[in-house]
């Protein structure tokens, strides 16, 4: 890799994310049961029935992985809290084991002098609170907010940077919409209520937080860049709907206090009552915007109902996930969501990278240099690019698709437990250190 720190503007921030469910081990520690669990315990939802309960144990390896992130020379970890781990039913009363962990995983990353970046949801939800219709449910942001003074009352005085939510479109669209997450409904309804709530429960986390002192609060959305298929007017507002669902709905939501138009022919009937009056909430002031991004799709108009569009095939190389390499993407999200919704707001990369199982791993190292170039490209255009996170520190569980897409700069043996840093941490540790 041909980057050196000052390739990058004074104060550019590196690091990498991972999430609690996809590491920790959730069978241990006295974390409650979430809809993930029973979302896998059941047939045909992930590959080989595979959950979280073990995962690379690293809720036993907790120094042995932060002396990884220190050697990578990381500046920051981007890290989630389990809901389910802080408050095993998700309401009342807390479990010590899980507070002490996340306390000790603070201390452990500024003992080693790396910044603390946690996001307060990485989508394993308690299963006592999907029991009661989970993000479909007008009483999830009170919940929410008491889970956020839980944990942060905790540890927020020691994190660098808070998200409340990561990628409110999965936790939605994907999860109650696809059915490919937990819960694995596909209902317009319960897709239309937990879009709002995700949002209104974002801000109300954001409240929660201003008020006990958190500094550097930020919302994290994924992206994809959404391509006609063919230039049919057909196609093009076909792509504009998939836009519209995916991309501009939660910036619109967050940073304009309005939803697209595309978005409402199809959702609006289903919005819970007043929910126009909630923007006030959802757009409590940031301190910086997450972007994570990893490919783009190409759509075809269908004549199905709203939102009447398909996935057309893909072209080029892919990475096993399937998904094309589409740097460019990165770099038009920079520039956009900077011209059109955040302005002067610092924006990160909180999430890039790619699934490939070859070990060693020129294909990851090809794919975060091109991605890296696309930064830096939107950066000379002027979007105010503060950071960049790479996704992910080691190999986990990849949800619907199990253990078998690695997403890892380091090889995790799902057998041994073993970790092996890749050619990738390598190739980064040599300017990031
Ligand atoms: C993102 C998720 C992360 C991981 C990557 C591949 O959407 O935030 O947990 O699954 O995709």
């Amino acid at each position: 890799m041909d980057f050196k720190r000052s390739d990058f503007p004074e104060g550019f921030r590196f690091g990498v994310a991972t999430s609690a469910y996809q590491i920790e081990g959730h069978a241990q520690g006295g974390a409650g049961l979430t809809h993930w669990d029973s979302f896998a315990a059941t047939p045909g939802n992930v590959v080989r029935f595979e959950d979280g309960a073990r995962a690379c144990d690293h809720l036993n390896r907790l120094d042995e992985d932060l002396d990884l992130i220190r050697d990578l020379g990381a500046d920051v970890y981007r890290f989630s809290t389990s809901w389910a781990r802080v408050m095993p039913e998700g309401r009342g009363a807390a479990n010590k084991d899980g507070l002490d962990f996340y306390d000790r995983l603070v201390d452990g990353l500024l003992e080693r002098g790396i910044a603390p970046a946690v996001t307060l949801y990485h989508w394993e939800l308690p299963q006592a609170l999907a029991d009661r219709g989970g993000w479909r449910n007008a009483d999830m942001p009170d919940w929410f907010a008491d889970y956020t003074e839980t944990i942060m009352s905790r540890i927020g005085d020691r994190t660098w940077s808070a998200a409340p939510i990561n990628e409110p479109w999965c936790v939605s669209w994907l999860s109650h919409f696809e059915g490919h997450h937990a819960p694995g409904l596909r209902d317009i309804r319960a897709t239309a209520r937990a879009m709002h709530h995700v949002l209104v429960s974002h801000g109300r986390s954001i409240q929660v937080m201003k008020g006990l002192g958190v500094k550097n609060l930020g919302a994290v959305c994924n992206f994809e860049w959404a391509m006609p298929n063919t230039d049919s007017d057909a196609d093009i507002a076909a792509a504009a709907r998939y836009d519209a669902i995916y991309n501009r709905f939660f910036l619109g939501g967050l940073f304009k206090g309005d939803y697209p138009a595309e978005v409402m022919e199809g959702l609006e009937p289903h919005l819970p009552d007043g929910w126009q009056d909630d923007f006030a909430t959802i757009r409590s002031p940031l301190d910086w915007v997450g972007v994570n991004y990893y490919t783009n799709k190409r759509i075809s108009a269908t004549d199905d109902p709203w939102p009447a569009y398909a996935y057309a095939p893909t072209q080029g190389p892919l990475t096993d996930m399937g998904w094309e390499v589409y740097p460019q993407g990165l770099q038009d999200f920079l520039t956009r969501t900077a011209r059109e919704y955040t302005g002067d707001l610092p924006i990160y990369v909180t999430e890039n990278g790619m699934a490939s199982a070859t070990t060693p791993d020129p294909d990851r190292i090809a794919y975060l240099t091109d991605h890296l170039h696309s930064v830096q490209a939107a950066i000379a255009d002027g979007a105010p690019v503060a950071g960049y996170y790479v996704w992910s520190l080691m190999d986990n569980y990849e949800w619907a698709l199990g253990y078998e897409k690695r997403f890892g700069l380091v090889h995790v043996d799902f057998e041994t437990l073993a970790r092996t840093p890749k050619a990738s941490y390598h190739a980064l540790a040599n300017w990031w250190r």
